[in-house]
Parts: structure tokens; sequence; C-alpha cells
């Protein structure tokens, strides 16, 4: 199945949904069907490619897909160097019995949360909402939702936006409440299998690493994400058929060197020059505002929050047997 682009305008808000489904073929193979719902860790390029660059636009321009930091690549509208977890994902294909597209249909929007956040992006709600509408109207049959996993990833644009922090337990135990109300609706909706993400330790991301100068995580990000991590397991602990990717243990075993040979592991191989700016930032005279690495693969962070490829595939190596387990029994 190949669905070409679609524009949506569900649940009071208009966006491009790229809709790329594919179906798994060969007998002796388990298909699923694979929805993506959150942010930027699975937009495979559902933000509108807009004309000016932007923080949420810069999946779309230079150096952004570019793979090899070569000038080679187009952007396609990810995250990172090339591929994105939602991609990765899918190739756990190999060697098992169990075959998964990896594009499915993905919902998910660079810079969403569970809330609100600035410039109207569609909540874990409303991208939710979305994919209900495609099974009112049939796009999405009782076919494809008989095998059907949803990844659901929320890495805290929510708590990036909480500049008011006077109860930021209570703002967590809220966020990860929400996710687990969001998981519970896709079940209702039909989807028989949810992986969850649960959150990185932000900390170590170079944006809050960078007044070390790469060198120290920041102890109070990845404590927040502690707390989120803890409530959301207890948030989940009833509720079937659920699986948490532990992005956590993953991302900080091979920021420690362990279980993975990637040289550069707080370091970005983009880097604005200004810390409030962004990776593809340009000047007024279109000068370039950020370096790029040349070996994204030798680094484990692209940006100042995206992993790269590499990166992505380190960490989903780590994860891919657990998971395996979880989507293979019952
Ligand atoms: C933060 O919260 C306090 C009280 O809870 C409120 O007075 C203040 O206006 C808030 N600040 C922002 C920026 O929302
Ligand atoms: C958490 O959610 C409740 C219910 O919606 C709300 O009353 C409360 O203010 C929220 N707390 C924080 C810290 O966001
Ligand atoms: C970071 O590195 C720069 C350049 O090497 C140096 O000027 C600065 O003092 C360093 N900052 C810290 C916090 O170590
Ligand atoms: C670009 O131009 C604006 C307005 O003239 C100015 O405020 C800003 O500092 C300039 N930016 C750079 C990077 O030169």
């Amino acid at each position: 199945m190949k669905v070409s682009a679609s524009r949506l305008a569900a649940c009071g808000f208009s966006l491009l949904l790229l809709v790329t489904g594919v179906e798994c073929g060969g007998g002796k193979y388990h298909w699923y069907t694979m929805f993506m719902f959150g942010d930027s860790f699975v937009d495979t390029g559902n933000l509108p490619k807009t004309g000016g660059r932007s923080p949420l636009s810069r999946q779309w321009h230079w150096p952004y897909g570019t793979f090899n930091g070569g000038r080679s690549g187009n952007p396609i509208g990810r995250f990172s160097n090339y591929l994105v977890q939602s991609d990765v994902i899918g190739s756990v294909r190999s060697g098992i019995k169990h075959y998964c597209d990896p594009s499915g249909m993905t919902f998910a929007v660079g810079g969403a949360g569970v809330y609100d956040v600035p410039d109207r992006l569609p909540t874990l709600a409303q991208q939710i909402c979305n994919f209900k509408r495609l099974i009112k109207d049939g796009t999405i049959s009782k076919w494809h939702l008989a095998d059907s996993v949803a990844l659901v990833a929320i890495s805290g644009n929510d708590y990036a936006h909480a500049t008011n922090s006077s109860d930021m337990i209570g703002f967590i135990r809220n966020v990860t409440t929400e996710i687990a109300a969001n998981v519970k609706r896709l079940q209702k909706l039909g989807v028989k299998k949810v992986l969850v993400n649960d959150l990185h330790p932000v900390g170590c991301t170079p944006w809050l690493s960078r007044t070390t100068n790469y060198t120290v995580c920041d102890a109070r990000g990845n404590m927040a994400a502690t707390f989120h991590n803890t409530y959301l397991r207890k948030s989940l602990a009833n509720t079937r058929n659920v699986h948490i990717l532990d992005l956590n243990t993953a991302f900080t075993k091979i920021l420690s060197g362990k279980g993975s040979k990637l040289q550069h592991k707080l370091t970005p191989c983009c880097e604005s020059f200004d810390p409030e700016g962004y990776c593809g930032q340009r000047g007024n005279k279109s000068e370039r505002l950020y370096t790029v690495c040349t070996n994204p693969d030798q680094y484990f962070y692209w940006d100042s929050v995206h992993p790269t490829q590499a990166g992505w595939e380190a960490v989903m190596k780590q994860l891919q047997k657990p998971m395996l387990h979880f989507l293979t029994h019952n």
C-alpha cells in the first residue's frame, strides 16, 4: 500500500501528513503495522516544509539529512543526519521470523508534547484524534489494526517549555498521567500492542551539557528524567500489552562508553555558534551560523537534542531483544 500525502484538518489542526504505509509480504512472516505518535524522535517529515529556516523547519535544510556531512544528500524532513528512531526500529527484521515495515504511518510531529506548546503543534491527544479519523473513514482498516503496534515517543518538549517549575514534580506526574491516558486511548481504538519510550537522560543532551564544553551531564536534567520514568512506569503498571522502551538505560550505557564504539559522546556533530541558535541557522547574508562535523557516524548526538543515525542504531540495538520478546509473546 502506498498512499500519497494527504492534508488532514482534524481536531482543529491542519497538518501535512505523510502517509507511507507499505504492506509486509511473505506467508510465514508475522505482520505488524506500526503507528507512530509523539515528537521528532519518530517524525519522518510531517512538519511542513516552510520557506524560511527556523528551529521547526531546519530538518528540511542542509545539513539535516546529509548522512555523512557531505553535500550529496538531501534533507528528508528528519531531525538527524539521516534516519531517526522510527526508521531504525524497523530494521530489526533480519534473522527473525517477524517482519515489520519501518515506515508504517507516523502521526508524530517534531516539537510536540502531551500539552500545547508554542507554534500550535498537535498534541499527542490530537495526533490520536487524526488516527481515529483515518479509522473512521476507512483509510486504516480493521485488517491494519489486527496486528498493530504503536510507538509513543514523548521526549521532553513539555518540560522544555515549562519555565515555571514551582511544582515540577506535580507537572511531571501530570505529563506521565497524560501519556498513560493516551496509551489507553490507542488501545481502545484497536491498537494491539503499545511501545512507549521512557525519557532519555535529557541532562546529557548537548543543549544542557554545552555550558561545560560537553564534559559533564546536567544533574538536574537527568534527575527530572528519572522522576518522569518512575511516574511513567507507575502510570502504566496495570496496563496490559504495553512495553516501555528503556531509552534512558540505553543512552546512559552508550554515553558512558559501554555498548558502542562511538567516539564523540556528548559533543554534537552540528553546533550553532549561539547557544540560543540552532543547527542549520543562517545569518543575514546567508552565512552559516554553525559548524558541522564531517563524520557523523562517529558521533552520538547530531544536534543539540537529537541523536545521529549511528546513535539511534546503537540505542535500538540495546533495546531490540526485550522489544522482540514483547512483540512475539501472546
Ligand atoms: C509562575 O507561577 C507563579 C505562581 O505560581 C506566577 O505568579 C507567575 O506569573 C508564573 N510565571 C510565569 C512566567 O508563568
Ligand atoms: C496537574 O493537573 C491538574 C489537573 O488537571 C491541575 O489542576 C494541576 O494544576 C496540574 N499541576 C501542574 C503542576 O501542572
Ligand atoms: C570551553 O572551551 C572554550 C574553548 O576551548 C574555553 O574558552 C572555555 O573556557 C571552556 N569553558 C569551560 C566552562 O570549560
Ligand atoms: C541580522 O539583521 C538584524 C536586523 O538588521 C540584526 O538585528 C541582527 O543582529 C542581524 N543578525 C546577524 C547574525 O548579523
